[in-house]
């Protein structure tokens, strides 16, 4: 079967931009040098495909038409600069957690360079990786409860920043999922530049979030354990300034629809607050100093 037929037959059950996906990832298994872009892939839609590759892709398109997230299909999510790997160990690396990334980078453009970060919550590693590929001298360190993220976050942080890494991020296991900075706070030296976190946010009852999100994600990452969605910030609020320095600021991502209640918290307790939008306008990144 032709690259063009393969596509076309594929589109009656998934979308066109996830069957060329899912075929690019059939084609590119065990080549590792000689990788098929989109774009070859297009050039090349006169190509025949073998039979075996097309029942291998067949059988993918029926996985993800019955709901079984792309990105754990094909193993993998570009974030910031980055293929990252991806499983049901972890979040799947969202567009909108990109802003939250512009903005630790745009913030540090003007100013001397971060030397030292914390993130809360390390997930894939995406964040803390993206920033220690951008920042040369930075050292972060990351706490994360779920043991088989952080497996992930270590592959990627391998490949990504290559086999010394260890030499700048450092992981924390956090074994009580209610806690947020008290491991930190009795074991590191405080003088942090910034501190970041996306953390779990969403509430047990919400009827808004999708089934499939629900059904493939760990649980771990999107609800606090204790069932209050304000869990992290709350804390976050309460305990992070003993952990920064003088110009040290904070970064969360948060839910455009609590925004406004969680920025009063803050301000309550002190902190000056500035919400940034997404790009469809809504507030998704809180910074805070
Ligand atoms: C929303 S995900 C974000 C992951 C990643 N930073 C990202 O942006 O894709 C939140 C992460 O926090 C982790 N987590 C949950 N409770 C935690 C805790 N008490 N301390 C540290 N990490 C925690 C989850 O396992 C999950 O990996």
């Amino acid at each position: 079967m032709k690259v063009r037929d393969c596509l076309v037959e594929l589109q009656q059950s998934i979308p066109q931009n996830e069957a060329e996906l899912l075929l690019i990832h059939i084609l590119n298994q065990g080549q590792e040098n000689l990788r098929l872009s989109r774009f070859h892939l297009l050039s090349e839609s006169n190509r025949e495909i073998s039979n075996s590759d097309v029942q291998a892709v067949r059988n993918l398109a029926l996985k993800r038409s019955q709901g079984i997230p792309l990105q754990h299909l094909t193993g993998v999510q570009f974030f910031g600069e980055h293929e990252y790997k991806v499983s049901s160990a972890v979040l799947i690396p969202r567009p909108e957690t990109e802003i939250l990334l512009r903005e630790v980078l745009e913030a540090f453009e003007e100013r001397s360079k971060p030397m030292r970060g914390l993130e809360v919550g390390l997930g894939s590693g995406i964040l803390s990786i993206e920033l220690l590929s951008h920042f040369p001298g930075l050292n972060m360190l990351a706490t994360e409860v779920s043991e088989n993220a952080i497996r992930v976050a270590r592959e990627n942080a391998e490949v990504i920043l290559g086999k010394g890494y260890p030499a700048s991020l450092d992981i924390i296991r956090v074994l009580d999922p209610n806690e947020v900075l008290e491991g930190v706070l009795s074991s590191a030296v405080p003088q942090f530049d910034f501190i970041l976190s996306n953390p779990p946010y969403l509430k047990k009852s919400s009827q808004e979030v999708e089934k499939q999100v629900l059904d493939y994600e760990p649980s771990g990452a999107l609800f606090p354990e204790n069932g209050n969605p304000s869990h992290f910030y709350e804390k976050l609020a309460c305990d992070s300034r003993r952990l920064l320095g003088p110009e040290g600021r904070l970064f969360l991502e948060v839910p455009h629809e609590r925004s406004e209640e969680i920025v009063s918290f803050f301000q309550l307790k002190g902190w000056k607050t500035e919400l940034r939008p997404d790009l469809s306008g809504r507030p998704r990144v809180l910074i805070c100093r």
